[in-house]
């Protein structure tokens, strides 16, 4: 099944001139080429180019419109249960997020509220939010674990997860997070939770092959850094790529650790230090910047600015979840990356596409628009891509084409 495009206004790119990420002064260069067309087979892009001819194919006239690459949300909670606004207004009245959890609230009271939930219940639902997305133009996702805490709602959300990466139309990159908190169960026995993860969970998501990636919640209050090498050492060992919550809520060296684990992605970074961001900018890690979080909790956001000026590869992500971010849409993040981490928007663009991809280790295959990679992009009705984030509140997205296939919304 052939699918040409036909002479879009610009293609914007993104491509890292077949390197896997683009770091510091490179996020600045979108490339574009104007009045082209795209010829794709098979889901994958075969030409790029003025004039295009082919007879066999699917025509789409795209002569007043962009055409982008899809973009990638590399840092999402999307399977939860419930919902947290009474914190989001306790914060609001001076509450912080560490009181808030630690009076039994956070983190596990999405806890309580998804154990209880069934499987097909919290698939339903996941599946509504990834429909979502989509019409705004997510087109890949990462997934992680982390309300279940015990052994066997941890699995029902790897379960959950697996079942969606069936189902959908995006592309879905699981992780297990099951050290995301401490359950209620081992609030006096921390170590025999750390037990259970390394005995029990990990070895069960890699015997049967149900996480990509394995991550850890590594800050104050929650797993030590020295917690957080144990498990993620092993979990590299049974085959897991690495990630970290890093330097979200205090500086405690989390980002380091995860640097020299080989981490794909270090993510949050609100409190990163500048011999850490140094350590980052020469590492083949991406930091991930989760502007939502900071607007949610108050807080300062990460240096997204001082990380591009000093090198590093940097991604934007939603963080999608009930406590820190109910943002699911990858164009308000962009704006958020450019009104609060003083990135410009063609730093944003590229933190939302190829970099994000390598922050869950599909940018060889997505994340931009090159001749090879997947046929994951958006046509978009606006006369610059600076209108996405500037307008992010109107979907200017008219079609998201995933795996060469036009989708229609009703
Ligand atoms: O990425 N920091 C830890 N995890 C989430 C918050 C999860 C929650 O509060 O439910 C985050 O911000
Ligand atoms: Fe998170």
């Amino acid at each position: 099944m052939k699918l040409l495009l036909r002479n879009a206004r610009k293609v914007v790119t993104c491509s890292a001139n077949g390197n896997l990420m683009k770091h510091g002064p490179e996020m600045n260069e979108v490339r574009e080429i104007e009045n082209a067309d795209i010829l794709v087979e098979d889901g994958i892009i075969e030409e790029i180019g003025k004039g295009i001819v082919d007879s066999d194919c699917e025509i789409v006239d795209v002569s007043d419109r962009l055409v982008i690459p899809g973009f990638i949300d590399p840092h999402t909670h999307l399977i939860f249960a419930g919902s947290r606004e009474k914190e989001f207004e306790m914060r609001a009245r001076g509450a912080t997020y560490s009181e808030i959890a630690a009076g039994g609230g956070g983190i596990l009271e999405t806890v309580r509220s998804t154990r209880e939930m069934p499987k097909s219940k919290l698939r339903n639902q996941a599946a509504r939010r990834l429909e979502k997305m989509l019409r705004w133009g997510t087109t890949s996702i990462e997934i992680k674990t982390g309300y279940g805490l015990d052994f066997k709602n941890e699995v029902k959300m790897l379960e959950t997860a697996a079942e969606l990466k069936d189902e959908s139309i995006q592309d879905l990159v699981v992780t297990f997070l099951g050290a995301h908190a401490f359950p209620p169960e081992f609030a006096n026995d921390r170590p025999a939770y750390v037990k259970l993860i390394t005995d029990e969970m990990i070895p069960y998501a890699s015997k049967k092959k149900l996480a990509d990636f394995c991550d850890v919640f590594c800050d104050s209050d929650f797993f030590s850094l020295e917690q957080a090498k144990t498990i993620l050492s092993l979990a590299a060992a049974d085959g897991m790529k690495l990630k970290m919550h890093a330097d979200e809520l205090s500086s405690n060296g989390a980002a380091d650790l995860a640097v020299e684990l080989g981490a794909v992605s270090v993510d949050h970074l609100e409190n990163i230090s500048n011999s850490e961001i140094d350590r980052l900018a020469r590492s083949n890690s991406v930091g991930v910047v989760l502007p939502a979080v900071a607007a949610y909790l108050r807080t300062k956001p990460a240096p997204g600015r001082e990380m591009i000026d000093r090198g590093c590869a940097i991604a934007l992500a939603t963080d999608f979840n009930p406590g820190t971010s109910m943002v699911d849409n990858m164009q308000t993040v962009m704006w958020l990356a450019v009104a609060m981490n003083s990135m410009s928007v063609e730093e944003a663009l590229n933190a939302a596409t190829i970099n994000a991809a390598a922050a869950i280790g599909i940018s060889d295959r997505t994340g931009s628009i090159e001749v090879g990679k997947k046929a994951d992009m958006l046509i978009v009705n606006a006369p610059d891509y600076a209108y996405l984030p500037y307008h992010f509140t109107e979907n200017r997205i008219t079609n998201v084409v995933k795996d060469g296939k036009i989708l229609e919304f009703s």
